[in-house]
């Protein structure tokens, strides 16, 4: 898992004035929106001997631990320490802050910068152009999935699996002249991907197939980008005329279960009364690729590519584990083995952005993360396959 990237929380309108308790790379966050309106995200322990900040309630802009009442408000800062009595605060330490991370609503939903950052060297939330373009409309859903993000990314960035393990976008391996065309890596800013084709049936639902614009098997051109380590889109085209977008914002809860805010942009079939038809397509597809991916050995995206035979067909897979080295080597990954490992007795925080600035005088310490090096200087992920 890795800090420095934004992170879609929760939908804008689930977040009010109640705090919100959630998971995000491994740690636990509160989520509240404040009297102006404004969403803040703290780390969720309290500083003062650990408690659980979303398990109390809003006073005023500030959030109040529920076990000795402690007041921290939307920066993180301590303004109350009830023990020290009403002439004892002007005595709370510079120490009583907890981490406090910058968020952004954008698409309907709720993104936190999990990082030390500055602003101008975030990465950018992933860009939805169409959204709320005249000739586009949005559906939203979300689901939560087991099992590491990678492996669910890079899934995502497989043309080949497609023939095989969804019976409506391929043959099922009966057509004697299948291939996956040669891919052509397109590369952005914070991710790669690909268009290609596919050769497809038609759905086999009339509605679906009067969804999708086609009734007969079809050259289809559809492809997936990644943004950063686990945002992804995948635009399908079932006609010159339709496209659909699956904007997929996935979060990682931990390390084998992540939550995925899927909102599916289309110019065809706009309106919520038609929303449940392609969410039961969505279902179908997503739980084909369950079965496949809850079976991976090993079950984490392996650290080299020498125990795996890449094809070209996985060319983007590869790619896009050059992108997860490259922001190892800048240090942005989490050392997860050691904070599962140290986990009963001791607390880590994503750092936030104020540790920049003052890197001494906190009470709970950053999560440690694999250090810095030469990009590079880990493995040759970078073979050419
Ligand atoms: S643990 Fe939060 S106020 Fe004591
Ligand atoms: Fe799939």
């Amino acid at each position: 898992m890795f800090i420095n990237f934004w992170y879609a929380a929760q939908w804008s309108d689930q977040v009010g004035s109640q705090p919100l308790k959630l998971r995000m790379l491994g740690q636990d966050f509160v989520l509240w929106r404040d009297g102006s309106g404004v969403v803040h995200c703290l780390a969720n322990v309290c500083v003062h001997r650990g408690g659980s900040l979303a398990g109390g309630r809003l006073r005023g802009d500030c959030i109040e631990c529920p076990y000795h009442g402690w007041q921290f408000d939307g920066d993180g800062r301590c303004r109350k320490i009830p023990s020290l009595g009403p002439q004892g605060q002007v005595r709370i330490p510079g120490r009583a802050r907890v981490d406090s991370y910058p968020v952004q609503e954008r698409y309907g939903l709720v993104h936190v910068f999990l990082g030390d950052l500055p602003e101008e060297e975030r990465p950018p939330i992933m860009e939805i152009p169409e959204y709320g373009q005249p000739g586009w409309y949005a559906s939203c859903e979300d689901s939560v999935g087991q099992g590491d993000f990678r492996r669910a990314v890079e899934n995502g960035l497989d043309p080949a699996h497609n023939e095989y393990v969804h019976p409506t976008h391929g043959f099922s391996g009966t057509r004697a002249d299948y291939f996956v065309p040669e891919l052509n890596i397109e590369e952005q800013a914070w991710g790669s991907g690909f268009i290609t084709t596919y050769f497809s049936p038609p759905l086999k639902d009339a509605r679906m197939q009067q969804a999708s614009g086609r009734s007969e098997n079809a050259v289809i051109e559809a492809g997936t980008f990644h943004h950063g380590p686990s945002c992804m889109i995948t635009r399908i085209r079932p006609t010159a005329e339709f496209a659909i977008n699956q904007n997929s914002f996935k979060t990682p809860i931990d390390e084998l279960s992540s939550r995925s805010f899927l909102i599916q942009t289309r110019n065809f079939l706009q309106g919520p009364e038609h929303d449940a038809r392609f969410r039961e397509r969505n279902a179908v597809v997503r739980n084909q690729d369950v079965v496949v991916l809850a079976d991976l050995e090993p079950k984490f995206t392996p650290e080299t590519n020498a125990h795996e035979l890449l094809m070209p067909a996985d060319r983007a897979v590869a790619r896009y584990r050059e992108w997860l080295k490259d922001w190892e080597a800048r240090g942005w990954r989490i050392d997860t083995a050691r904070v599962a490992r140290e986990r009963p007795y001791k607390t880590y925080v994503i750092p936030g952005p104020a540790r920049r600035a003052e890197p001494k005088g906190w009470v709970l310490d950053a999560v440690p993360l694999v250090a810095a090096h030469a990009a590079g200087a880990t493995d040759a992920v970078a073979r050419q396959v």
